[in-house]
């Protein structure tokens, strides 16, 4: 039997080690996801903690969900937020990508984003085989000289992971540590590779997926990549039409870059998912964590001081990706598996 909303939570706040002396702030739009903000609450009072709900009027932009934030309510939001241990997120497009998520992070504090249906929560759930696969891949990354990606469909693509301040990103659907950021549920690793190092092409198949649009690649679309940027969109079919148009729409050179590039580990995440649920109501988690799949994307990268909203995450099947010759993905498989 599925549970219900607050035992989700419940079971997610004990993962996040959520003591009786904390306190959680939810941060929530108004009018919005009033049922996640209430199984937040409960599931925090139940555990002794304390709850605050902080509700921006408006944070979101339905066009652009993950990136711009009405400025002046951000002051007071942070100010409350960084009187709490840990803040659950709630907001519709989530504080993902925005300057709030790194100033509460940065103070130390737990920080959580979580958007998909109850269902999908359920079925991700966090595990400690998912935090360890997270942390061995990071370890990979931050170790590495060279990211390859190749498939037999002609994907070749090099990256530059040098460097010990290489910014990686594990997810594994839970925060239990101070400072750290993630997204219930998740199970992939990325990193920034150095500004303007890829070179290659990435040969996109049908079945890949493209998010945030929340549906599959439906024809072969080869994008030529020289120094960090996406320097040709081809193929034969309507996706390579409407990705170009997607990229020339921003007017913006930074919509072109590579931005982080990683790989999935989350044995139970699947790939038809976007075509099992109304797509339109995940966030694209499933899809990103999805085990042996290779995530590249496209636009920002505040580690080089490039800021756009405009961002892809391409997940792909069928890629080895290789870090020093060594595989950690083998032909969409996870090496060992
Ligand atoms: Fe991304």
């Amino acid at each position: 039997m599925s549970k219900n909303l607050n035992e989700l939570f419940l079971e997610q706040l004990k993962l996040c080690k959520v003591k009786p002396t904390e306190t959680v702030a939810v941060i929530s739009e108004l009018g919005k996801k009033n049922d996640y903000v209430n199984a937040a609450v409960d599931s925090a009072r139940s555990l002794g903690a304390g709850a605050l709900v902080l509700t921006a009027s408006s944070l979101s932009s339905s066009a652009l969900p993950p990136y711009h934030s009405d400025g002046r309510e951000i002051p007071a939001l942070l100010a409350a937020a960084s009187e709490c241990d840990m803040v659950i997120d709630v907001t519709v497009g989530g504080l993902v990508h925005s300057d709030v998520r790194m100033r509460i992070t940065g103070a130390g504090k737990r920080m959580l984003f979580v958007a998909e249906p109850a269902e999908v929560l359920e079925r991700l759930m966090g595990t400690e085989g998912l935090r360890t696969s997270a942390t061995s891949g990071a370890a990979k990354l931050k170790s590495g000289r060279m990211l390859r990606v190749s498939s037999e469909a002609g994907t070749d693509l090099r990256v530059d992971i040098s460097g010990a301040d290489l910014p990686v990103t594990l997810q594994y659907g839970y925060v239990d540590e101070p400072g750290r950021w993630d997204h219930w549920p998740s199970g992939f690793v990325a990193c920034f590779p150095k500004d303007r190092t890829a070179q290659g092409k990435i040969v996109l198949q049908p079945g890949d997926a493209l998010i945030p649009w929340q549906r599959y690649v439906r024809d072969e679309v080869t994008m030529h990549i020289k120094n960090g940027f996406i320097t040709d969109i081809t193929g034969a079919g309507a996706d390579a039409f409407v990705l170009r148009d997607y990229f020339e729409s921003w007017k913006d050179p930074n919509a072109y870059a590579v931005s982080h590039v990683g790989w999935g580990f989350h044995q139970a995440a699947r790939w038809s998912a976007l075509d099992v649920y109304d797509p339109r109501s995940l966030y694209g988690q499933e899809l990103r964590s999805t085990a042996g799949n290779f995530m590249w994307s496209t636009g920002p990268n505040r580690y080089a001081s490039r800021y756009t909203p405009a961002h892809l995450d391409i997940p792909m099947r069928g890629c080895t990706v290789e870090i020093d010759d060594r595989p950690v993905v083998v032909g969409g498989r996870l090496e060992g598996e």
